[in-house]
This record gives structure tokens, sequence and C-alpha cells, in this order.
């Protein structure tokens, strides 16, 4: 069975398979490569993407942002209070779970979990892939921003679950775009920064390349930076432009609120290719219509601060990294909104433009990363599973938590490896990597590859999800009969 690749996006999710030799985007039956992330349940179907945008039922039932929502517990912690005002749908806390309410107030009211939403989408690509290939498919690896928590994580989880789909690795979104980027360039050893700024998450990445081997050396972002901001500023500013003129406010009818957010994302869009000014224009009723100019200058002002914003992550990130920004080879951007000239404008000031890289495709990269790292899994799972044993010391250690270590013997002086944590795990430590003699982890790294021990050094940072995989080659040979014990501190 093929394995196949899925970027759940806030605004946009696809699906990649690797085919000849290369990933591909498989298209949808609409002959798309993305699909809408809107879920739009109806009297006896679901539908998703962009039927669902045109779905014609109760407008509080079309439900989208399901990525920001996911994971989280009281409704009124999640940081979006301006975005609860936008939205057209309801949302509620229940069992200490943030969802949605459908049909609320009547007596079909039903409460739907973000996951929920998320597994639509999720079986729709499936479909989608089902169709491409003519024959079942299950096995998985979807992509999640890299600092997603525990929360955000196991419940991705459950919607993998709940859409009929085997996981077989959550992979981070930027690293999924730079597995991408160094499978289309052949890059030299070089330092690379992923850029991935799409319609819900900024997500920054500090890659080493090393002899063609990809190993992180830094994250930064933030889970609620993107596209969907933007288009928040805009519809406010013609919300409270429209208001000062007539007495009425769009913020009470949802459908002229999902009509402005349509309106003010493609403004957005067109202001990324052509200097403007824009027309906001939409017909209220009678003579009353919303007509709002938007120049890129205004645009800029906006939303100055969330730009502003981006670049404090890349140099949070570069700093994390122990480097400086001169030490940057590639900046490669990723996701819609680095198509926005602002946000090139700034990259290209810090970095100097000949370093920023545009040569791929910002919507389809992190899929494709995707595609790359399930048809690597697919590849070995024929190979024999090998027994390590661990958690030995695990429970003599205060916070330790328990971690399943599989590894697969390729050849003889290679192994796969996949770490998971279990889902009650610690909270953030250090991972310690012994081998029956008691070897530490600087020893360790300068047994076996550097860069296995480095990223499981770094991975340690990033609160209770490993899930990474690597082959490990270089000297391998003297650990293949020994134990591992891995524990947090
Ligand atoms: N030409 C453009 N100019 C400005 N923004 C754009 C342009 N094209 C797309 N976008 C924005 O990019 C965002 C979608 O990007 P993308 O598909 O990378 O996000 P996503 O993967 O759904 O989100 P995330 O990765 O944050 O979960 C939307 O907000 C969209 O408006
Ligand atoms: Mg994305």
């Amino acid at each position: 069975m093929v394995y196949i690749g899925i970027d759940l996006g806030t605004t946009y999710s696809c699906v990649a398979i690797f085919d000849n030799g290369r990933p591909i985007t498989l298209f949808n039956d609409d002959g798309k490569h993305t699909v809408p992330s809107i879920v739009a349940y109806g009297e006896e179907e679901i539908l998703v993407g962009n039927p669902a945008l045109i779905y014609n039922t109760d407008l509080s039932n079309i439900l989208y942002d399901s990525k920001r929502l996911i994971g989280w517990g009281i409704v009124h912690d999640l940081p979006l209070a301006e975005d609860r005002q936008l939205w057209t749908f309801n949302v509620d806390t229940r069992n200490k779970i943030a969802g949605y309410i459908l049909h609320k107030g009547t007596p079909r009211e039903k409460f739907v979990t973000p996951e929920e939403v998320s597994a639509e989408i999720l079986k729709k690509l499936k479909l989608t892939a089902e169709t491409y290939l003519g024959q079942e498919v299950r096995d998985v690896v979807v992509t999640i921003p890299a600092f997603f928590q525990a929360e955000q994580i196991a419940a991705t989880k459950r919607a993998v679950e709940l859409a009929g789909l085997n996981l077989r690795c959550l992979l981070e979104e930027p690293s999924a775009a730079a597995i991408a980027y160094n499978k289309k360039r052949k890059l030299d050893d070089s330092s690379i920064l992923i850029f991935d700024f799409g319609g819900g998450t900024l997500d920054i990445s500090i890659l080493d390349i090393k002899n063609g081997n990809l190993s992180v050396k830094a994250v930064s972002g933030d889970a609620h930076l993107g596209g969907q901001d933007l288009d928040s500023k805009i519809m406010r500013y013609v919300i409270d432009t429209f208001a000062k003129s007539f007495n009425f406010d769009i913020c009470d009818r949802p459908r002229l609120i999902k009509r402005l957010r349509t309106e003010c994302r493609k403004a957005k869009e067109s202001l990324s290719s052509v200097n403007g000014p824009i027309n906001i224009h939409m017909d209220i009723k009678d003579e009353l219509e919303v007509n709002v100019e938007l120049t890129r200058e205004r645009f800029q002002e906006l939303c100055h601060e969330n730009f502003q914003r981006t670049i404090y992550y890349v140099l949070r990130a570069i700093s994390s990294a122990g480097l400086k920004v001169t030490q940057i080879d590639h900046v490669i951007l990723v996701g819609g909104s680095t198509k926005i000239p602002l946000v090139q404008k700034l990259l290209g000031e810090r970095f100097g433009e000949g370093k920023l890289k545009f040569d791929i495709n910002p919507n389809e990269a992190v899929a494709h990363g995707a595609a790359i790292l399930a048809h690597t899994l697919q590849k070995y799972e024929s190979m024999p599973l090998i027994n390590l044993t661990l958690n030995e010391t695990a429970s003599n250690v205060p916070n330790s938590f328990e971690m399943e270590i599989l590894a697969r013997k390729l050849k003889d002086h290679e192994i796969l490896f996949y770490l998971n944590t279990n889902e009650s795990g610690g909270t953030e430590g250090t991972v310690r990597i012994f081998n029956s003699q008691n070897c530490t982890v600087e020893k360790f790294m300068k047994l076996c590859s550097d860069q296995w021990a480095y990223e499981a050094a770094i991975a340690s940072d990033k609160v209770r999800h490993f899930n990474f995989e690597k082959t490990l080659t270089n000297s391998f040979r003297y650990f293949m009969s020994v134990s591992f014990k891995i524990f947090s501190k």
C-alpha cells in the first residue's frame, strides 16, 4: 500500500505522494491541488473544501479554523479574541474541550470537536489519494507546526485516527519544506532558514545541511500569526470605516461577515501583485453598499505589528541556533503569505535579496516533504524490526516519561529509528541516550552520526514531542546489540 503525505493547513490542505522519483501533489475532484480547510455540516451530508464554501445551509454550520481551535480547552483562553468576533460559527467549551456548536439553541444542537472537523478534511484527502491510486490508502505522514503543544499534537493524532488513517509520523512543517527543498536542489553544506508564513501560523526553522543530511538547529514562530490575522485586520478596518458613514453594524450579520472575509482576502492577495489602490466592495441592501479603498501602504500600516513580529521570530531562531544573520546561506520562502512584497522586502533587507529562494512552490512544499518521508518509511516497512529495550532506568528518574523506540535494521551498519513519547509524557527535559556501558550523549555523538545525536538533543527542547526518524550509518555497528534508555530529566 502506498504511504501518503498530508499538509493539514489552517486555510488550505493538500495530499502528495512520491511517484517516479519525485513528490507530486494530487488534484481533487475540482481539479485543484489544494482544498480549502472548510467543512459544511448539512442535513444529510458533510461537505469539504470548495463545495462547503458555497453550500446552502445555515452559515453557523460551515466550520473552519479547526487547526486554530484544536487541542484547546477553554474557549475563552484562546489567544483569538479578535478572531472570535469575526467567526461565523459558534464556539463553546464542553468537557474541557473547545469546539463548535451546530444548530445552536435548537433541539438539534450538537457539539463538534475541532479534531472531528480536521478528520473530515483528512478523509477528503484520503479519498483524493485513493481515487488517484485506485487502491485503499491507510498510512500517512501528517505535518504540524513546529511548536504545537502536547494537547494539539494529541488532538491531531485523534483526527488522523478518526479519518481511518494510520499515522506513521507527525512531521514539522518547516522540516517538511526543508526536506522537499533539499530533494529538489541538492544543496551543498550550508545553513538554511525556512520561513513558512501560512494562513494561520508562522513557522521558522534553521537547519544545517551536511553531506546531504539535514539537521534542525532551532525552531521558532507563532501559532497565531498568519494570513487569517492579516485578513482580520483589513476586515476591522473596513467595518470601522463603514460604520463611520452609516449606522449599520456588519458584525451583526454573519452572511456579510463571510462575504467580507472573502473580499478582504482577495484584496490582500491582489495587493501582492497590483500596486493598488483596491476597492473593497459589497452590496448590502437597496442603496447601501460597502466601498472602501485599500492601498498597499494602508495595508502595511494596518498589519505593521504582524510583519514586525515575523522578523522578531526570525532573529530569535537565528540566535537560538547560535548563528549570526550573515551565516545563513539560504532563506527558503514557504506558505502563501510569503507572496506579500513587504515580507520579501523585510527579509531581503536582513539577509540580502540574493539569499531569498523562491524556487519551490510555496503552497505545496510542505506536502511534498511529507510525501518524501512517507515514501522513505514505506520503503523500510519490509525490513525486519529489531529489538531494542529501554526504560530500564526511566522509572528511577524523577519526572521521567516512557518512550517507545522502534528500529528497523536496514543493512548491517544501518538502522532506522522512530522515537515516540507516550501521551502522558513529561514536560520539557533533556533526552539522554545511553548504551549498556552508560555511554553519555556526548560520547554517543562521537560514536555515531553527530547529526542524529544532535537532533536528539534539539528534540528534547520540544515538549513531549519526538516522533522523528533518522537513518544512522557511521560506526553504528557498535550499537546494534545494546539497549537504549531514554528519559527526561
Ligand atoms: N498572493 C498572495 N498575497 C498575499 N497572501 C496570499 C497570497 N496567496 C495566498 N495568500 C495567503 O496565504 C494564506 C494561505 O497560505 P498557506 O496555504 O500556505 O496556509 P496554510 O498552509 O493553510 O496555513 P498554515 O500553514 O498556517 O496552517 C492565506 O491567508 C492566503 O490569503
Ligand atoms: Mg501551511
